[in-house]
């Protein structure tokens, strides 16, 4: 299975790190968001970040361009239809991902892979809803996608050979280091990590120190680049506490379950560094 041209669904802070990658690696790629000016935001990003590579003289002015130049952007589901690969970045809800993928399984080729970057919900489960279970796994990448060196492949119960070889090949020719995780929430690295960072909203709720002494013991202590509320913020607080919202749903097990610090300031718009406030203050 050659996989030369790349769908996205969705160019926020994941799908537009993707769009990033894969296009750098040379492949096409087509971003497909619901509005012009959502992918056009992302595509902006991209634009950013690449010139922060050239800056630093490791991508030329003209492999910035040339990549540049490899991304298209729609609001049209049907142009993903000749793709190869289709990856959707889209919010962590199971419905809108089921949505999305049901419009791609209508119009694009029978061969053409599917893979959700989901980072907690049950991949098989959205499978379930197309045509092609078969051809159907999970990509999951890590932010900064232009930085972060892992991606997590997850093979389904359904997911066959071809397709999980496919995957992994893709990951590694955009330059990751690849995982691979069975189909349970969460994979390897948030099962582990969501639960340390809702200790460490606790801990601050429950007055153990100030939010600066936690992320700097984490930091220094454990060296950590990021001490776990700053990462927090970085993630997004919102993303974060959908995903504990689906591990509790799905393990009934307290350690997923989210802080109520954490709601309140989710449901107050406090979402971090995209909000511009979060357990830091970003507006300045
Ligand atoms: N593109 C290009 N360059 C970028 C960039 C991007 N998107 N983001 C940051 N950089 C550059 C910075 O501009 C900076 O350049 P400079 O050295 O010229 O100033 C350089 O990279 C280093 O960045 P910073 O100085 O801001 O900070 P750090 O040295 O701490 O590196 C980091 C940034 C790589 C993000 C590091 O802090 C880190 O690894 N943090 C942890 C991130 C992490 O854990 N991510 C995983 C989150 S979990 C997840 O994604 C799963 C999901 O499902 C929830």
């Amino acid at each position: 299975m050659e996989i030369k041209k790349v769908g996205i669904i969705g160019c926020g802070q994941m799908g537009s790190g993707i769009a990033q990658v894969s296009a750098v690696a040379g492949y096409s790629v087509i971003s497909r968001e619901i509005e012009d000016a959502f992918w056009q935001k992302g595509f902006a990003r991209i634009e950013k970040s690449l010139a922060k590579f050239v800056e630093k003289g490791k991508l030329t002015a003209a492999q910035k361009e040339e990549a540049m130049g490899r991304l298209i952007g729609t609001t049209k589901m049907t142009d993903l239809a000749d793709c190869d690969l289709v990856i959707e970045a889209v919010i962590e809800n199971a419905d809108e991902k089921v949505k999305m993928f049901k419009e791609a399984d209508k119009t694009c080729k029978p061969e053409t892979i599917f893979a959700s970057n989901t980072s907690s919900l049950p991949i098989g489960d959205i499978a379930a809803h197309t045509s092609r279970p078969q051809q159907f796994c999970g990509l999951h990448f890590f932010n900064p996608v232009p930085l972060m060196k892992l991606v997590e492949v997850v093979r389904t119960i359904s997911t066959d050979d071809a397709t999980y070889q496919a995957a992994k090949g893709f990951a590694e020719s955009v330059g990751k280091v690849v995982v691979t995780a069975k189909d349970s929430p969460g994979f390897i690295v948030n099962l582990l990590l969501v639960p340390y960072l809702l200790d460490a909203v606790r801990a601050f709720e429950a007055g153990l120190a100030s939010r600066e002494d936690i992320d700097t013991g984490m930091k220094l202590g454990c060296g950590h680049p990021m001490g776990p509320l700053t990462l927090l913020d970085f993630i997004g607080l919102d993303t974060i506490y959908y995903i504990a919202e689906i591990f509790f749903d799905e393990f009934k097990d307290g350690r997923y379950a989210s802080p109520p610090l954490l709601k309140r300031m989710v449901n107050a718009g406090l979402l971090g560094k995209k909000s511009g406030r979060g357990f830091y203050d970003y507006s300045a």
